[in-house]
């Protein structure tokens, strides 16, 4: 694999081969792997390409702007960075980077349950609110000392995942032996010393440690025990219910992510609920799914304005970011491609990431004939 220079990044393709360089096998396979066969990851990315897009000539394609708005709050373009779990595996401190990077460009980033770096950690060096994504554990008192936590540090939206009441399974997690938290074999170590500047990076940093759990859940004080009660913590018994209960206690913005069924959708309507993600997990949970892609216009057309509508999943590049907004999407979200540049660069990779999708998203947009975001329709579809 050859290296490239940063300057020589031109899509989230080179990032993802410079992150593969850089990042010790295990922790990259972590973030590009699906469940089981990975049919439903990569029909994710390939339902994107057979959605054209309409060439119009001879319109003003001047004073460009992607600027929108998800949830009420501004955005810069409607493309956030979806909660990941062990982001800071990637890169040392890589939660509190890109949610600087993020804030920086002017983009949510949500900060997952599973993250090394804490709710505290992150707000300590952000000056604007972030999203908080919530996964509802067995231990109630848990649930409700984060939410609290993420009351306390501003956080402006709770993003409550659905689909993962039990784990899928990935294949290369298994054979690569990773484990939360890692246990390291001689062939892991093998990997690292393979991996000079990433173990340099994480010998400079302070360590942080899935810093929302330890130290806060019952019986969890340090990582042997995290292990056992991660992986017994996720509540088959979630229910519609569960969400009214959380959406009282957080008292703010609320985005339910996971939905990938019309009849989900709208059963969410009767949770008030600010908005849906709809998402597949990025091909993590379901294998044989149908792609968010392709189940965002049913959605759509199932909930109408009743609310607002996200998605994430297999969102690679500006088009795709101006499709699922032409199919209906308030916003999208991108999860590997920002760990991808991550990996790649630390906090530089992820502006890199996020700068390769604006300025696709804008020719792209200026080449469909639409001067702003705003007025992107299915008009531009072909
Ligand atoms: C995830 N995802 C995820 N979702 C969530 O709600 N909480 C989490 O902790 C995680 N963890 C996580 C780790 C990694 C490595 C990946 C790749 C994904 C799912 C994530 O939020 C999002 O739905 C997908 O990543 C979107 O698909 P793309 O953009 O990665 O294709």
């Amino acid at each position: 694999m050859k290296a490239l220079s940063m300057g020589k990044i031109l899509t989230i393709a080179d990032l993802k081969q410079q992150a593969q360089r850089r990042v010790p096998k295990m922790f990259f396979d972590y973030a590009d792997s699906g469940a089981w066969t990975e049919g439903t990851y990569r029909a994710n990315e390939e339902d994107f390409s057979k959605i054209k897009l309409r060439q119009r000539v001879l319109v003003d394609m001047t004073d460009r702007s992607l600027a929108t708005e998800m949830i009420g709050e501004k955005v810069s373009m409607p493309v956030a960075l979806s909660p990941t779990g062990l982001t800071g595996m990637q890169h040392a401190d890589g939660e509190m980077l890109a949610a600087q990077a993020a804030e920086e460009f002017g983009v949510p980033f949500t900060l997952s349950t599973m993250s090394i770096c804490s709710i505290e950690d992150v707000a300590s060096v952000t000056s604007k609110p972030f999203w908080f994504q919530l996964y509802v554990m067995k231990d109630r008192d848990f649930v409700n000392n984060l939410i609290d936590r993420a009351k306390a540090a501003g956080c402006s939206a709770l993003v409550l995942t659905l689909d993962l009441q039990i784990l899928g399974q990935r294949h290369k997690d298994l054979r690569n032996g990773l484990s939360a938290p890692p246990k390291f074999t001689p062939k892991h170590i093998w990997q690292m010393a393979t991996r000079p500047k990433w173990c340099l990076d994480m010998a400079r940093t302070k360590r942080r440690s899935f810093g929302n759990i330890v130290g806060h859940a019952k019986n969890v004080s340090d990582l042997s025990s995290l292990s056992s009660w991660t992986a017994e913590q996720f509540d088959p018994r979630l229910s519609w219910k569960d969400v009214e209960w959380i959406k009282q206690r957080w008292g703010g913005k609320l985005i339910l992510k996971g939905i990938l069924d019309e009849e989900d959708a709208r059963a969410s309507l009767d949770t008030g609920a600010d908005a849906i993600i709809v998402s597949n997990h990025g091909g993590r949970q379901l294998d044989g799914a149908h792609s968010s892609i392709a189940m965002l216009p049913k959605i759509v057309d199932a909930v109408g304005d009743r609310v607002e509508v996200h998605m994430d999943g297999g969102v690679r590049s500006g088009q795709d970011v101006l499709k699922a907004v032409a199919l209906g999407a308030k916003g999208t979200y991108i999860g590997r491609p920002f760990l991808y540049g991550l990996g790649a660069d630390g906090k530089r990779g992820v502006t890199t990431a996020l700068e390769i999708i604006r300025k696709e998203m804008d020719v792209s947009m200026a080449l469909c004939g639409k001067r702003l975001i705003t007025d992107v329709d299915r008009s531009i579809l072909a």
